[in-house]
């Protein structure tokens, strides 16, 4: 199974995956790294493991959905089943989405529906939860709204501070992703209404 991560910035996520590509725990190729900012270290990081990348300018499409729709021609030609969101700041138009029905996974850093948008790590701090993680779902039209496939959580401690939650939190975030993605190459994710549940292993 081929797939694509999206990612528009620092990507310790998409490193992540990628050293679990190297070491064999996804079995999936990663064959393709795409970013919407020229100069998102992501991009770098996909170079420096040999992976091909491809950067789409947004100011060059008049329309969410014209990108998304360069974007599809990329994936098609690539033969790329899945995609992997990784830090990919941009939202998805309901044309990528019904192309790509249950075949985009995203991870969002707070326990979803809990602190949906851009800053679900600072969000969550200042709130004052006392508990927060980190959600690996599949996309759907809604940001931040699709089934649930994995979740991990941590409490935060009262001397922890935005920069030391961040920090835990990724720790999560590139245990989980890494799972999730293995258990949708190996076809173990199985939908009831809302509901994912994994299949064991036969
Ligand atoms: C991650 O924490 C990811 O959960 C978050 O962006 C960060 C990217 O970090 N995504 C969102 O907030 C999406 N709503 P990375 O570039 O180092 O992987």
């Amino acid at each position: 199974m081929k797939f694509a991560v999206f990612a528009s910035g620092h990507g310790s996520n998409l490193q992540a995956i990628i050293d679990a590509v190297k070491a064999g725990t996804i079995t999936g190729e990663l064959a393709l790294v795409v970013s919407n900012n020229r100069k998102a270290p992501a991009l770098k990081r996909a170079q420096d493991a040999g992976i091909k990348t491809l950067f789409l300018n947004p100011q060059d499409y008049a329309t969410p959905t014209s990108y998304d729709r360069q974007l599809t021609i990329h994936l098609k030609q690539e033969q790329i089943d899945f995609i992997v969101l990784a830090g990919y700041m941009r939202l998805v138009s309901a044309f990528f989405v019904k192309t790509y029905a249950r075949k985009i996974l995203n991870i969002h850093p707070s326990l979803l529906p809990s602190f949906k948008g851009l800053d679900g790590i600072k969000d969550a701090f200042t709130y004052g939860a006392k508990v927060t993680g980190a959600t690996v779902h599949f996309v759907d039209e809604k940001m931040d709204h699709g089934p649930i496939i994995l979740q991990d959580a941590i409490k935060i401690a009262e001397s922890d501070t935005i920069e030391t939650l961040t920090e835990k939190i990724h720790k999560i975030e590139h245990r989980i992703y890494p799972k999730a993605i293995q258990l949708f190459v190996e076809g173990r994710l199985t939908m009831k209404g809302r509901r994912v549940e994994i299949v064991e292993k036969p």
